[in-house]
């Protein structure tokens, strides 16, 4: 869905609107440093199971009923959908209440993010915007898209298309939203293709691509997330309560200075890092 290479995955990934699914699971047993957050994590997951169950009959008539939509490749029946359904939620169940104590999994809802500035490599989002065209506003998708861009360098959004299977209408609209902000909004074909038509992505970079800042070598689930209320920033997006992602993430709070993982000088100044080289830029360039 997002085109993710090995160099995506050595950086920080937030999955936004991630749900019962078991990409977070997975890529925490790859090594790979994920955090997702969904308004669904506020339940146990006894809860989430039994609401899971509960619209799976509907779903998978509903799947059966509209089968020619959909592309039987990979996938080779509506009953394989339902069985890699059921097994990826099994596999985010296993994962979930330890995951959830070690903050990969994070109560959370856009429009407003309990993240700061920067504090990821990369946000996926999949199955959410552009799909719920007709429940989501106009304006909720420019404020969601404007916080996914304030929490990380890169946000990649699949698929473009409604429910309907038509292309969303907020697409040109928030292309020319973001790109007046000077961010760099590309529409990009990918290999996957499920429903038919949906194959395509919004990738949103800032021209300075920011590094998230770093999150130390070892695995953030074994760490424990607290996150620090960081809404208060002024307009240089900087706060005086702010603390480094470092700390926010309850990651290593000694050390704000170290090497990026592209060999720059990185320091931690008034709520964003630098590169030492590069101070009185409010970006660490790659
Ligand atoms: C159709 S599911 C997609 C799940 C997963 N991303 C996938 O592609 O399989 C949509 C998810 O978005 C979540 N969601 C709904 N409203 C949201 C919001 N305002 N912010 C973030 N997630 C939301 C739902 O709880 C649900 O898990």
């Amino acid at each position: 869905m997002f085109a993710l290479s090995d160099d995506d995955c050595t950086g920080t990934i937030l999955g936004c609107g991630d749900g019962p699914a078991s990409f977070n699971a997975e890529a925490t047993q790859r090594g790979h440093r994920v955090v997702s957050c969904d308004p669904l994590y506020r339940f146990d997951a006894q809860t989430i199971q039994s609401r899971v169950e509960a619209t799976y009959v509907r779903i998978m008539d509903e799947t059966q009923r509209n089968a020619d939509d959909f592309v039987w490749n990979a996938i080779p029946s509506p009953e394989a959908l339902g069985a890699l359904r059921l097994q990826a939620m099994q596999e985010f169940l296993k994962d979930y209440e330890s995951g959830k104590t070690h903050g990969r999994y994070v109560d959370a809802e856009l429009p407003t993010l309990p993240f700061g500035p920067a504090s990821f490599d990369l946000v996926v989002c999949s199955h959410l915007l552009f799909l719920y065209s007709t429940q989501l506003t106009h304006d909720f998708h420019l404020a969601a898209l404007d916080e996914l861009c304030r929490v990380a360098g890169e946000v990649r959004v699949f698929p473009l298309v409604a429910l309907s299977g038509m292309p969303s209408p907020y697409i040109e609209p928030v292309r020319i939203h973001l790109a007046a902000q000077g961010l760099e909004v590309s529409i990009e074909k990918v290999a996957y293709e499920f429903r038919r038509g949906a194959d395509q992505m919004m990738r949103i970079r800032h021209r300075s691509i920011r590094r998230a800042a770093p999150l130390g070598e070892g695995n953030i689930a074994a760490r424990r997330m607290s996150y620090a209320p960081d809404r208060a920033h002024d307009a240089s997006g900087v706060s005086g309560v702010m603390s480094s992602p470092r700390q926010r993430c309850g990651l290593d709070l000694g050390d704000h200075h170290r090497q990026s993982r592209h060999g720059l000088s990185c320091v931690w100044q008034r709520g964003i890092w630098k590169s030492r080289r590069d101070s009185e830029k409010n970006v660490v360039e790659a």
